[in-house]
């Protein structure tokens, strides 16, 4: 893309705001094209843009005039706020949070899945990027949900805490140093101990049993694939893991596919990386998924319990992949799809 393009970062100072600087700058865009905005508190601050550093506005202050792209990650109600008023100084919103994810006409993208959604948008739009654990999951479903159609997904998420905040990457590590110094933990974001435990609800429990965070990946998977006939049955789980998410996803598909071809199609897709396993070297949220782009594939199976099941691993960065990347890249389709 021409990298001349003005940018806003809303929430440049959380953990998400961090990682899309970070990839602003790898990509080439500069220092001079880029607002920081946080809030009233950050005024001032500085955040790292590659090897510069750039100073933090208060969003509450801000003119969005003349700025192309504003990319929002500041919580929803800051984006239910600020949001359309970037949209309506003709920037092209694109929003990480869960504000407007279900808003009919509002697209939801992940591009490697669903880019004609982004059919359409221009200057004044509001463009939704999914939940972490939706974008990753999509991402590895989506070339079998093409050719055989998927039935039913079950999934069970190993998410890391940076998807709670850089407040909840530093109760981790607050957590973990008490621990080991036979203190007791300190509780902050999270409801109970995340260090050295596994917490079996992310977001608000909703009347029917499940977590928000599992009903967004229904309520997601659904409008991407746009079939709201495909079952989805989620249990999302914390773990202490600093940078990346993992999942183990069960499917099952409409049409008969041969393991291999599920092999062969994955091995083809855009942004995922099929891992075999060998020597026990396994896709984890570690070795793959921090600070990398792909989505890792790996324990992939079929499943002896149904004839058209299939299990896979499934890991990615949330950070990235899950929010500031899949931003990016949206951004970087519609720069594309000008031309
Ligand atoms: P600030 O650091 O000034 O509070 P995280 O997801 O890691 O918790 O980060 C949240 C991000 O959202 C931070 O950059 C935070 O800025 C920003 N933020 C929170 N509330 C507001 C607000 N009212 N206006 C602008 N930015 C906000």
């Amino acid at each position: 893309m021409d990298n001349v393009r003005k940018i806003a970062v809303v929430g440049a100072t959380g953990a998400v705001g961090e990682v899309m600087l970070s990839i602003l700058a790898e990509r080439g865009h500069q220092a001079a094209d880029i607002s920081a905005l946080a809030s009233e508190r950050s005024a001032g601050k500085e955040v790292e843009f590659g090897d510069r550093r750039l100073i933090t506005k208060d969003l509450a202050d801000f003119n969005f005039a003349g700025i192309d792209y504003a990319l929002f990650s500041a919580g929803g109600s800051v984006s239910e706020r600020y949001a359309p008023i970037a949209a309506g100084s003709g920037a092209v919103v694109i929003d990480n949070t869960s504000a407007f994810r279900y808003v009919d006409d509002i697209p939801l993208v992940v591009p490697e899945v669903n880019p004609h959604h982004l059919d359409g948008v221009g200057p004044g739009s509001i463009v939704a990027n999914p939940n972490c654990s939706t974008i990753q999951m999509l991402v590895a479903l989506a070339p079998i949900q093409r050719e055989a159609g998927i039935d039913r997904i079950n999934v069970a998420t190993y998410q890391s805490v940076s998807g709670a905040g850089a407040e909840a990457l530093r109760e981790l590590a607050e957590q973990t140093i008490a621990r080991l110094s036979f203190k007791e933990p300190v509780l902050n974001k999270f409801a109970q101990p995340i260090a050295f435990n596994v917490l079996p609800q992310i977001d608000t429990l909703q009347d029917n049993g499940y977590s928000r965070e599992e009903m967004k990946m229904v309520w997601e998977t659904q409008k991407i694939f746009e079939d709201p006939s495909i079952r989805v049955n989620a249990t999302a789980v914390r773990v202490p893991v600093f940078y990346g998410h993992s999942e183990a996803v069960h499917l099952e598909t409409r049409d008969d596919i041969a393991m291999e071809r599920v092999r062969e199609l994955l091995g083809n897709a855009e942004g995922v990386v099929v891992v075999d396993g060998e020597d026990m070297m396994h896709p984890t949220a570690v070795t793959h998924g921090a600070g990398e782009d792909p989505v890792y594939v790996g324990r992939l199976r079929r499943d002896i319990s149904h004839p058209r099941g299939i299990n896979m691993w499934v890991v990615a960065d949330n950070i990235r992949k899950g929010a500031a990347l899949n931003a990016v890249q949206i951004m970087e389709r519609l720069e594309r799809s000008k031309v």
